[in-house]
């Protein structure tokens, strides 16, 4: 089984160097692996907690996405999309809310550090906190449970917030789930060796030290950024200690073994600060200038980020929607079609309950038929109102044996009035398509 990658980058800055190293680079790296799902997004309802500056946001949004892909991640590969896209999440949302205890979040470090701030000024405790604030690590455990993430990435400041997520997602399995796991338990990696990039002064690169080496700017702000960085007062031909100086920090996180080898060993014997600065700026601009190119070219045309990303949003719901529904049962929230349908078979053997979501998207009206284990058999084709899409999905679902399903390569696709209503994913292999094929017959035929 696949393990999947989850995580989420708030969007209020423009990334840095250090983002990128620290998290972007590595998060693209690791979404090539085999055997691994990455799911990363933008998370912009966070950045609502944090900035009330719509221009700012918006701002955010489009860097970090261009980033993200001038940086080569490949969308075919990872799902990649905006948590504002994702209707249900919030919704997920609520019903975590209504698990969550008080005194968990209470317990937050960013709820609790407003307060303490506030008891030293002699305020009122809560003075300034909103509701968001406090319930921040419920969303995050809505972006992370929904998609059930195995492992999640994240700086050290983070880890509280998925151990959060554990605890809501365990004590939901616990109430809802009659025995089932609702939701996977997510952990927290924090992968130590590249975490933390030095800034300019020496200190963790933040825009909040002002100290931060820009990313996609041009050479010549990178020359001037790299100028700024703080060595000792060691006159060229002194010998300089490598791993005291963060400019070499800098070097290592960028050059290859070979190059950062010979760096340590030139600046062993002797090189000046100014020639090992010209070296850093060299190695950064060389790697920087083909993604710098594609992220201003990706910057002209937000039409097409937003195409990306409505993409994105698309692949991530054809697992949201069918994961939000089953919780939904979970709680209660069930169709009183299938409800009473199933009082009033209630004697009959078993019946299998058929699952049709019928949703809305910007080129009109939809339907999903879904196994009983939530996956999708079929999508219907985008109807133009909610009436002929209710008449298809009927035709479905009453047809029986007169349904027209057909194999095209490996898909299956239903027929009816000489045009294809609705098709399956595309499976890996014949026999996949088969077995679905079979699956979706049960699916729909009554018992
Ligand atoms: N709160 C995270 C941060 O500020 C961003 C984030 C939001 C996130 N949702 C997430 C990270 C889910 C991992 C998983 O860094």
């Amino acid at each position: 089984m696949s393990t999947r990658v989850l995580t989420g980058i708030t969007t209020t800055g423009t990334p840095h160097l250090g983002n990128y190293a620290g998290a972007i680079r590595p998060a693209i790296e690791a979404s090539l692996a085999d055997n691994v799902e990455s799911f990363y997004f933008l998370a912009d309802y966070h950045a609502l907690i944090k900035c009330d500056e719509p221009e700012r946001i918006e701002r955010s949004r489009l860097e970090i996405a261009a980033t993200w892909l001038a940086g080569g991640l490949d969308v075919e590969r990872a799902t990649f999309y905006r948590q504002s896209d994702i209707p249900e999440i919030t919704e997920l949302t609520w019903l975590l809310t209504c698990v969550a205890s008080k005194g968990l979040l209470n317990r937050a470090h960013a709820y609790k550090a407003a307060v303490d701030d506030n008891e030293a000024a002699g305020a009122d405790a809560d003075a300034g906190v909103t509701m968001g604030l406090f319930s921040y690590p419920v969303l995050m455990a809505a972006d992370i449970l929904l998609f059930n993430a195995h492992k999640v990435p994240v700086g050290r400041d983070q880890i509280q917030h998925v151990e959060m997520a554990r605890d809501i997602g365990q004590r939901f399995n616990h109430l809802f789930g009659k025995g089932r796991e609702l939701f996977v338990l997510p952990e927290a990696v924090v992968e130590d060796d590249v975490a933390l990039l030095p800034g300019l002064d020496g200190r963790k690169m933040s825009k909040s030290y002002n100290n931060t080496i820009p990313l996609f700017s041009s050479s010549k702000e990178l020359k001037n950024a790299i100028s700024q960085i703080v060595t000792d007062s060691k006159l060229p031909g002194e010998a300089k200690d490598p791993d005291s100086a963060h400019l070499f920090t800098l070097y290592q996180a960028f050059a290859t073994h070979a190059e950062h080898t010979a760096m340590r060993a030139d600046l062993e014997a002797g090189l000046a600060w100014g020639e090992a600065k010209q070296r850093l700026f060299t190695l950064l601009d060389e790697q920087l200038s083909e993604p710098r190119e594609r992220y201003h070219e990706l910057m002209a045309k937000p039409a097409e980020l937003e195409e990306i990303l409505q993409a994105g949003a698309v692949k991530a719901r054809k697992v949201a929607t069918p994961a939000l529904q089953k919780l939904r049962e979970a709680v209660g929230l069930r169709n009183f079609a299938v409800q009473g349908a199933d009082l009033e078979q209630g004697k009959k053997k078993t019946r299998r309950v058929r699952r049709v979501v019928s949703f809305r998207d910007d080129e009109g009206f939809r339907f999903r038929v879904l196994s009983d284990k939530g996956d999708e058999l079929l999508l219907s084709k985008a109807f133009a109102d909610g009436r002929s899409a209710g008449m298809a999905s009927k035709h479905i679902q009453e047809a029986q044996d007169a349904l027209d399903v057909r194999q095209a390569g490996l898909q299956l696709q239903v027929w009816h009035d000489d045009e294809c209503i609705a098709q399956s994913p595309e499976y890996a292999s014949d026999e996949a398509c088969q077995a679905a094929l079979t699956e979706l017959r049960s699916a729909l035929t009554q018992q």
